[in-house]
């Protein structure tokens, strides 16, 4: 008696501790998690957020681009995603006449919406578990390449079936480490065009100084349109098309939050190890997570310099600086939240009583799962460091990242027999796509980049690693790269556009030789030489093994825990993460608020600091008070903070109230709940929402763009 009250007691602390943790998958809500939705205040069904039979919420959730969400909010495709989302479009739209970076940017007609070549937005047509399908084929005594090769040649079939006389999309992908298998049939759409953006002043009002940190005044939003052909089918970009009639698009509510209020996230959530091993902890916090941190700490100093010395480097770099700098805070959180939460020692002692259980069930395989992770950690760290300095440092040089991506042209044009046709369309091929690669490029600049990373890949990587061209240059220039990076930026083709185009111009074999001569390209082929020798192979080997390693450690802990809800890791999949609106405590004696408005924007204003500015128009509106329909108790909503479960990925993802109607747009998590792609806090982590009040009022009152609060249905 006593120890089944223990024990039902104990686990209620469990569930009510793991309450908002997770972010499940859209087809398992009835059964695993509508229940708790509903205790929780969601006064909507499971079948209203995910249906197959009839139009549902997924219908209004798109991924936007490679990685972001964005969810539809009128019947006439018209999309909104964040403003960091949008970024690189908003950027590449902007020159010095149409700084849109810094002025903004809004449609005012939508024959003024701007088309984005290459951008794309992706609907999910249905989900299907196909694990009985693919796990059917396989046999527990197959070799591993048997295994992927039976569930490649099954997952292809199974796609092409889904998609059999539709222009629909299909892909299997493995959840729970390769234990399950699902299959998403897609429809993507290729005509997205641009209809408003607020200047950066507010789309990224506090900038990286903000960035990851609550609490926070920044109007991360954008809108876009989705286009399709005259039958409402996804078509490439015309001036025929007309605005795509979705299947379902969100309602927008002006009711607000309150603390407590049921709160859900519907998106595309990129990645997260949740079940990873201590040593897989133990790499991610003494290996990668420190080198990389390192390296955008010298990258980000020479980038920052730049823009700051002209607004003409400022424009050109400020997409990469923002992706650099973005990664580079979260891992500086992440290193402190693991750290706080005992991470590491918590995945110890979790580990002792998973080897106890499998000694206790003589699982042998079992027993030594853990001690084989322990040693492939400890075989990878030296590979992995140096792949991190590949990667982030020396490619992190944009001239050898781009000279490395010649190498293609090298096989073309030395191969016996020679495919003329083929060389010269790549020769082509790299003519076209070489204006997009120096509109933002700057060889002062790239030439500074130089000069950190070679010295610290000099003297931080283990000389075994360390490429011949750079040992060359290192000696001949007697360890000073300034001086090696002046010759190799005055001497490369790659230094130069010009130069270089007229080298793709006429290709021919007889040019190779040049090519093979540039002192850039050289220290880029070194480079690749160096990790196909020595690094790739092993760590790859590594890696499939851990991969293997993995998978069984998955389903080992589902059989251990029979009766706890998993999820399965973010695989930019659509999910679902719930939880409510609340504050949190931040620090000793420092409890945040669950909401902020534009009172904090006011107070943070400081005109002599960019990333604080505050453009004139909004502290106009500010002084009259003049926040039409949007204001709460006399002052204006920004931001808020709710306990759901999210990641990278998850920008830009619609926030849901218990009804199903939109109250906010996800853009970031707070500092001290960053560690939750591994360790989730259910007291400190909170996704940080843009208040859907803020967004209406900067497209009505800010903007004046009437016409599309006119579009979008409001509940009021
Ligand atoms: N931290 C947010 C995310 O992970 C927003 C980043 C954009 N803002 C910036 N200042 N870099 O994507
Ligand atoms: N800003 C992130 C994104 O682009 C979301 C923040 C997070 O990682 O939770 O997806």
């Amino acid at each position: 008696m006593k120890k089944s009250i223990l024990l039902s007691l104990l686990l209620l602390v469990r569930s009510v501790a793991f309450a908002d943790e997770g972010m499940w998958l859209p087809i398992f809500l009835k059964q695993l998690n509508e229940p708790d939705m509903k205790a929780k205040g969601m006064r909507i069904s499971a079948e209203d957020i995910y249906s197959v039979n009839q139009s549902s919420m997924k219908d209004a959730v798109v991924l936007f681009g490679g990685g972001c969400t964005g969810e539809i909010i009128s019947d006439k495709g018209l999309l909104l995603t964040n403003h960091h989302c949008g970024f690189s479009q908003i950027q590449s739209h902007s020159s010095l006449e149409n700084d849109y970076l810094k002025y903004g940017f809004w449609a005012m007609t939508q024959d003024q919406e701007l088309a984005c070549p290459g951008l794309s937005v992706t609907f999910i047509i249905r989900i299907e578990d196909v694990t009985a399908q693919i796990i059917g084929k396989i046999s527990p005594d197959m070799s591993e390449s048997d295994r992927e090769k039976t569930i490649k040649d099954m997952s292809g079939l199974l796609e092409k079936k889904a998609i059999e006389g539709t222009h629909y999309g299909a892909n299997v992908r493995p959840f729970f480490n390769g234990n399950q298998f699902y299959l998403f049939v897609t429809e993507t759409f290729k005509d997205v065009r641009m209809v408003g953006a607020p200047p950066s002043s507010i789309g990224k009002f506090g900038g990286d100084t903000d960035n990851w940190m609550w609490p926070r005044h920044t109007g991360d939003f954008s809108l876009f349109r989705v286009y399709a052909g005259p039958d409402n089918k996804p078509a490439e970009y015309s001036k025929d098309n007309v605005p795509f009639k979705p299947r379902h698009f969100f309602p927008i509510s002006l009711k607000g939050v309150q603390p407590g209020d049921f709160t859900m996230v519907y998106g595309f959530p990129g990645r997260t190890t949740q079940y990873i091993s201590s040593y897989a902890v133990k790499n991610t916090m003494e290996v990668n997570n420190p080198a990389r941190i390192a390296i955008r700490t010298a990258r980000l100093e020479i980038i920052d310099d730049a823009m700051r010395s002209s607004d003409k480097l400022r424009i050109q770099y400020a997409a990469k600086q923002a992706s650099i700098a973005n990664a580079w805070k979260k891992w500086q959180g992440e290193q402190k939240g693991l750290t706080r939460l005992n991470t590491i020692q918590n995945k110890q002692a979790f580990e002792k009583s998973f080897n106890e259980w499998a000694k206790l069930n003589g699982n042998k395989e079992y027993i030594n799962l853990l001690d084989q992770m322990r040693r492939q950690y400890e075989e990878l760290a030296p590979f992995s460091k140096a792949i991190d300095y590949i990667n982030e440092a020396a490619y992190g040089v944009e001239m050898l990242r781009y000279a490395a991506a010649f190498n293609k042209l090298e096989s073309l044009a030395s191969a016996n027999p020679l495919d003329e046709k083929a060389m010269l369309e790549e020769a082509n091929r790299l003519l076209n796509t070489s204006g997009g690669f120096y509109k933002d490029f700057d060889a002062t600049t790239d030439r500074k980049l130089f000069v950190a990373m070679m010295n610290m890949y000099f003297t931080e990587v283990d000389a075994a690693y360390h490429p011949s061209e750079l040992i060359n240059i290192q000696a001949k220039y007697k360890g000073d790269f300034a001086a090696g990076g002046s010759y190799l930026y005055s001497k490369s083709l790659f230094a130069d556009s010009l130069k270089l185009q007229a080298f793709l111009k006429g290709f021919s074999v007889k040019k190779l030789k040049q090519l093979q001569a540039d002192p850039a390209y050289k220290l880029a082929m070194s480079l690749r030489n160096i990790f196909k020798s020595k690094l790739e192979a092993p760590a790859g080997a590594i890696n499939a093994d851990l991969a293997i390693l993995n998978r069984k450690y998955m389903v080992a802990q589902m059989e251990m825990e029979p009766t706890k809800r998993f999820y399965p890791d973010a695989n930019s999949t659509l999910r679902v993460a719930y939880g409510q609106v609340e504050g949190y405590e931040a620090a000793d004696a420092t409890y945040y608020n669950h909401m902020t408005t534009i009172e904090g924007i006011m107070q943070k204003e400081n005109p002599a600091v960019e990333e604080f500015e505050v453009p004139k128009k909004l502290k106009e509106l500010y002084a009259s008070r003049d926040f039409g329909d949007y204001a709460v108790n006399g002052t204006l909503p920004v931001a808020f903070v709710a306990s759901n479960h999210t990641t990278g990925g998850n920008s830009g993802s619609p926030v849901l109230n218990a009804n199903g109607e939109l109250i906010g747009t996800n853009f970031d998590r707070v500092w001290e709940g960053t560690m939750s792609d591994i360790d989730f806090d259910p007291d400190k982590c909170r996704n940080i929402s843009l208040d859907v009040r803020f967004t209406l009022f900067v497209i009505d009152k800010f903007a004046g763009c009437k016409r599309l609060v006119e579009e979008m249905k409001i509940v009021k």
